[in-house]
């Protein structure tokens, strides 16, 4: 069947993936394959713009390509690749840069929060980071980028260079990107409160333990007015109870919401049945992943077969920016 055209997106080497990882991007990398051309990248290069030490960065890559491939992402229609085996992204970079206006970079509220975040360490290629990110993005010609919402200044960045680059060299090899936001809900952390993710420590790896997993569900963070069992809760507030209606069945749903707020049904057990729903969800993703983790050559070949086949398109590409802008 002929696909819709091509999608591209990119994650930084975070190592095992979360929860929120997974019903924010995960599950929709997943999707995408049936009707696009799908191009995902494991930004190596990025990384390296916030990163202290690079000790973990094989890793984190070799965790995430496992938990990705045991999710459904398939390799051998989907080119999944490591952004650093691609050196080309780095020369389209460097070309891009040259119709990049400074002052757009530090304008960017993707930059400034950077800045916020590690005034120690304002490198340039964090200023470039959004010059890298639409390189790598129209190296493969790309119509669609799907990415959380926080990203939707870069893709319109990106969509405002290659208008920038196709007229200074008078060309339209240069395809505008189209953002697809996807993030339907902000999954949010074990606290209730802050978005889930690896640094606060409020998250659940999707590949942890059955055991593991109970565990940290059992430290969510619930209505914080309802401190003994008698008391009536309030489950639109609840965080656990937004879980169960992702992972739990419509009955057991309608129940929770009928007796916590009568206080039918206290948090520990009402925790109890979201670990058990979600661990029964999870486990043949589970079973995969420990198949797949036990041939790390595997890994290394569908990362390496990605990375050539990424690498001839975008030699491609490349040949015919170099014509574009009349290099010697
Ligand atoms: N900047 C993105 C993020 O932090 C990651 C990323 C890098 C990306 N290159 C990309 C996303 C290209 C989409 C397309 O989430």
């Amino acid at each position: 069947m002929a696909k819709k055209g091509r999608v591209f997106s990119g994650a930084r080497p975070t190592g095992r993936q979360h929860l929120g990882n997974y019903l924010g991007a995960i599950q929709n990398y997943v999707a995408l394959q049936d009707d696009y051309d799908c191009v995902y990248c494991i930004v190596d290069v990025h990384a390296l713009t916030t990163v202290e030490t690079t000790q973990d960065l094989r890793q984190n890559t070799f965790e995430m390509t496992l938990d990705w491939l045991a999710a459904g992402i398939r390799p051998e229609e989907t080119i999944l690749f490591v952004q650093s085996h691609v050196p080309q992204v780095m020369e389209l970079h460097a070309y891009l840069s040259m119709v990049t206006q400074f002052g757009k970079l530090t304008d960017l509220p993707t930059f400034k929060e950077k800045v916020r975040q590690q005034p120690d360490n304002v490198n340039y290629g964090l200023l470039g980071y959004p010059v890298l990110m639409a390189a790598g993005i129209v190296l493969y010609k790309s119509d669609i980028v799907p990415v959380g919402i926080d990203q939707a200044p870069h893709l319109e960045f990106t969509r405002e260079l290659v208008r920038s680059f196709n007229h200074r060299y008078n060309t339209k090899v240069l395809i505008e990107p189209q953002a697809k936001h996807t993030e339907i809900l902000k999954v949010l952390g074990l606290d209730g409160k802050e978005k889930m993710g690896k640094s606060l420590n409020n998250h659940i790896e999707i590949a942890s333990t059955p055991e593991e997993t109970t565990k940290r569900v059992r430290e969510m963070v619930t209505d914080p007015a309802r401190q003994r069992k008698t008391d009536a809760g309030n489950p639109d507030i609840c965080n656990v109870f937004t879980m169960h209606k992702i992972f739990s069945a419509q009955e057991e749903v309608d129940m929770i919401n009928v007796e916590c707020r009568r206080a039918g049904i206290g948090c520990v057990d009402c925790k109890l049945r979201y670990a058990a729903n979600l661990n029964k969800n999870l486990a043949p993703f589970r079973a995969k992943r420990a198949e797949l983790a036990a041939n790390p050559n595997y890994i290394q070949d569908i990362l390496h077969d990605g990375g050539n086949r990424a690498r001839a398109i975008a030699e491609q590409t490349m040949i015919e920016v170099r014509e574009a802008i009349q290099l010697p």
